[in-house]
């Protein structure tokens, strides 16, 4: 099959318009689905490995089979392209997915200034959500990167492509002459992929190293690659953030930790982070310790931020003080004489009773009884 596949029809009615991009292991295709009237438009991922003999290609259909299943599985987040089809032919393997609108951040980042926080948080908190859920379902992505995030033009949305698993598993280069596969070569993306993955043993967190240098990218503007890390193997990059803009300790710390380079300090999973960003969240949100802008970049603890005036008790002032005190002198002066009238009034009400024995007084309301005892 020639290299270029413009203008070639698959499986009948996915026509492939227009070449996207093309990279070591084979090429991207805008493609249209000819049978559907409304002309649904696909990315066509096509795969053109080369085997040395047939049990290396039947290997390589295998697991190809393989992860394009579990892919389909992970197709059905809102985050991730969905997979319309898979197929081989003549050695040539194609994936058929969904056509996300937008652009990827590796190009977005060429055209904007550096994130601000609340940027940050959004690509951070979208991404885990994401990562989240690929890992609940056991998969590791294995290269995390700007150019494998698509912003959807829509909605704003990050997408997540390039499950680069699929390339692995049918590069020839992993397979011995009987078709054995055997990881050999891993995703190297230098800057991105963290020491353990390098060494052939990716963790979950492998990838949320690598978010972590994404979000430090999109915050700087300079790429991992540029970065150092000191004698404590801490990364060096708070002094290349904006100096106009104003970030949260609380948010650089948590961004560290998910770059620590020994895998056993990092965040061990989406989860840990999303729990740990959701005060920063709500910090940022009710404005509680949003400083005002500085012109140097002010790293604040939360505790130490100015607040919001808390709303308190007003206490009235002397005037005031003043009006209570002679509105409570007029009542008393009116209500006293009221009520020493009122008593008296009632302490006169009694009517007298007297026979031989006795003679006393008694309000008049009681009731009189005779009683044959007396
Ligand atoms: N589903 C998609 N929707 C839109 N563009 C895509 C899609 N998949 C890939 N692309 C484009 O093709 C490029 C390469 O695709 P990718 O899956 O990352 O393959 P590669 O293995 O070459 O890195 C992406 O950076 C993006 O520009
Ligand atoms: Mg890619």
């Amino acid at each position: 099959m020639c290299e270029n596949l413009v203008g070639k029809t698959l499986k009948e009615h996915f026509l492939l318009e227009k070449k996207l991009d093309s990279g070591g292991f084979g090429t991207i295709y805008l493609a249209r689905d000819t049978f559907s009237a409304i002309g649904g438009r696909y990315v066509v991922k096509h795969f053109s490995p080369r085997y040395e003999n047939e049990s290396q290609l039947k290997t390589a259909m295998r697991l190809f089979q393989q992860e394009s299943d579990s892919l389909q599985q992970l197709g059905n987040h809102p985050q991730i392209p969905r997979i319309y089809d898979f197929f081989e032919e003549e050695q040539n393997f194609f994936l058929v997915q969904e056509f996300i609108e937008g652009q990827t951040l590796r190009q977005e980042l060429t055209q904007t200034d550096n994130f601000d926080q609340s940027q940050a948080i959004k690509l951070l908190t979208q991404t885990l959500e994401v990562l989240k859920f690929i890992h609940e379902a056991r998969y590791i992505h294995r290269d995390i990167k700007p150019a494998n995030l698509i912003r959807n033009r829509f909605d704003n949305r990050i997408f997540l492509i390039d499950f680069g698993a699929v390339k692995e598993k049918i590069n020839p280069k992993n397979f011995g002459a009987e078709g054995k596969f055997a990881l050999t070569v891993g995703i190297l993306s230098p800057g991105y992929t963290p020491d353990e993955q390098l060494h052939g043993r990716p963790e979950f967190c492998s990838d949320l190293y690598a978010l972590g240098m994404v979000v430090i990218q999109a915050m700087t503007g300079v790429h991992p690659n540029d970065l150092e890390r000191n004698i404590n193997l801490e990364l060096m990059w708070r002094d290349r953030l904006a100096s106009h803009l104003v970030y949260d300790l609380n948010f650089l710390n948590l961004i560290d930790k998910m770059v620590k380079q020994k895998w056993q300090e990092r965040y061990q999973s989406a989860q840990s982070i999303l729990e740990d960003l959701e005060p920063i969240i709500i910090t940022l949100n009710t404005g509680i310790s949003r400083p005002a802008p500085q012109p140097q970049p002010v790293l604040l603890e939360r505790s130490q931020t100015p607040e919001t005036p808390q709303k308190t008790l007003q206490l009235p002032d002397k005037s005031n003080k003043f009006k209570i005190l002679f509105g409570l002198g007029i009542l008393s002066a009116i209500a006293i004489p009221l009520l020493l009238y009122t008593t008296n009034t009632q302490s006169n009400n009694y009517i007298t009773y007297e026979n031989e024995h006795i003679k006393l007084d008694y309000p008049a309301k009681w009731s009189r009884e005779i009683s044959s005892n007396f």
